[in-house]
């Protein structure tokens, strides 16, 4: 074979390598499903969301609320080397996903290899039969008599601590408001899932600190792997270098808390555990002792705690901003309320919120088959189906005219003020909707609803745009706290 020949095969087999390569890059859209704008061919929508990242949920909305004027019911998000993306428009289809055909759509392994690190086997992290039986158990923690016989009681006493902690800030010093609803709502949840005060408002239990900074922290690495290529994070855990290295260290120091609280209260009595009543209880003496093990015990209060904690925190950030900057007139009606005896008004007021500023603003499920949506659309098995608070609840054709609208008074009944109206759980999905719906619904509402009324009953804040522009861009995890924090400033109010 002369050299000229050697060249062209090796040119052609270069060639090929790199059309190999590429098409393994580049997004595979589906056909029949609308593509949303700015799509390359190579990367996809990649660029258009790397440009948009600082407003990625603005942006997403600008996408939805097009395909919405267009007629589509969804419509595809394409990213190279990951499974095709459809987002879904209309309460039809969230059914379909969340409810009718449940079984065909789960977490699958895109969710759960990238979350079990941290959430292992829990409630949150699982399907099939595991979910099932961690939610029967679970479901026992959430009943009216607990929530008004114990959970009331942990919102109170946390929340006085809190007023007290305000009450030795001086007028007009500012400090970041949301950071302590994310220690009084670990404060709360730690209480309720097993029983121990942190106390991480006061900083008066020195190795909970360590425990909730390595929790914030392995929260916040293990979101990351959401957003690097799969191979670059699995490469990174193989070699343990970089994040996952600090994933793997901050795991440690929470598994060796939790692992202790767990050991201790094996080594408790049977009647003293039973009179706790809190989470880790319930599963600790329940019969099936094949099921109940040390990590499955780990698994199911991390996944609370990761469930409650963050979620609530962001949920009060939002209403106190919303109350104190964008919509001050809020405020005196809440006061008014006081002297009724219901709180309709700020029950509203949060259902409000968690429409137009859901703290979990985006969520998403695996199809684990070939499926056909209503209309017909064929959807293939691993691809991801996204359905996103933020922008359904922003649309016309699902919430009306004024879909953008702050509103409250939307949530109560016409035909009798004193009472709320109950909406669709496939129109107002905050809460996630179907068998899966969040099962901390009614507690979260009551522990923002504890908190929100004893604070601004005792005191008036503002926010300070002063030093800085207060930077309304939220972090990227699974809930949107504000990524510079909420800088307020806060007052006795006179006129109790
Ligand atoms: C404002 C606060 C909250 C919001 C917006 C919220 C929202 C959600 C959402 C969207 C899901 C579905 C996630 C998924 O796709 O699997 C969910 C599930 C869940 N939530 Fe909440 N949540 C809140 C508070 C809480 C609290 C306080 C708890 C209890 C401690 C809790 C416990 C759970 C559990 C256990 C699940 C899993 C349910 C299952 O998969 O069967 N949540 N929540």
């Amino acid at each position: 074979m002369d050299v000229m020949t050697i060249f062209i095969i090796c040119l052609v087999t270069l060639l090929l390598c790199i059309i190999y390569f590429i098409n393994l890059f580049r997004p595979k859209p589906i056909s029949g499903i609308k593509i949303a704008d700015n799509y390359s061919w190579l990367f996809g929508h990649l660029p258009a969301f790397q440009t948009n990242k600082n407003r990625i949920h603005e942006y997403r909305c600008h996408l939805a609320m097009n395909a919405e004027l267009q007629g589509d019911t969804c419509f595809q998000e394409c990213l190279p080397l990951t499974s095709s993306r459809v987002d879904i428009l209309t309460p039809e289809l969230i059914e379909f996903v969340l409810k009718t055909e449940f079984d065909s759509f789960g977490k699958g392994n895109y969710f759960r290899d990238k979350l079990h690190v941290l959430l292992g086997d829990g409630i949150f992290n699982t399907d099939g039969q595991r979910w099932k039986q961690q939610r029967k158990i679970a479901a026992h923690m959430f009943t009216q008599r607990l929530l008004n016989e114990k959970m009331i009681h942990v919102f109170t006493e946390h929340g006085h601590r809190f007023i007290d902690l305000l009450h030795t800030i001086p007028e007009g010093k500012i400090f970041d408001l949301q950071k302590l609803f994310f220690c009084y709502t670990m404060d709360c949840i730690c209480d309720i899932a097993f029983g121990l005060n942190l106390n991480t408002l006061t900083l008066s239990v020195p190795d909970a600190q360590e425990f909730v900074d390595a929790f914030d922290q392995a929260n916040y690495l293990s979101s990351l792997r959401f957003i690097q290529p799969e191979f670059s994070w699995r490469l990174k855990r193989l070699f343990n270098i970089g994040s996952e290295k600090k994933l793997k260290d901050c795991m440690k120091i929470v598994d060796r808390f939790i692992y202790n609280i767990i050991q201790q209260r094996q080594n408790d009595d049977t009647t003293t555990n039973n009179k706790r009543g809190d989470l880790l209880t319930l599963f600790l003496v329940h019969e099936d002792k094949q099921l109940i093990n040390d990590k499955f015990l780990r698994d199911i209060v991390l996944s609370f705690i990761v469930a409650g904690r963050d979620t609530t925190a962001t949920g009060l950030s939002h209403l106190f901003y919303h109350v104190y900057h964008s919509y001050p007139d809020i405020e005196q009606k809440l006061i008014d309320e006081r002297h009724k005896n219901n709180s309709v008004y700020l029950d509203a007021v949060l259902y409000e919120l968690c429409r137009l500023h859901p703290p979990v603003p985006f969520d998403l499920k695996i199809a684990l088959k070939d499926v056909y949506l209503p209309g017909n659309i064929f959807i293939p098995k691993s691809t991801i189906i996204t359905y996103t608070p933020y922008h359904y609840h922003r649309l016309k054709s699902v919430w009306g005219q004024d879909a953008e609208e702050f509103r409250p008074e939307r949530w109560i009944d016409e035909t009798n003020e004193q009472k709320l109206k109950t909406e669709s759980q496939y129109k107002f999905i905050a809460f996630n909707a179907g068998p899966r719906l969040c099962l901390g619904k009614t507690m979260a509402l009551l522990e923002m609803k504890t908190l929100a009324s004893m604070l601004i009953n005792e005191f008036h804040f503002e926010l300070d745009e002063s030093t800085k522009k207060f930077n309304t861009q939220m972090k990227f995890q699974g809930t949107c706290a504000f990524e510079d924090g909420l800088p307020m400033t806060v007052k006795k109010r006179k006129n109790k």
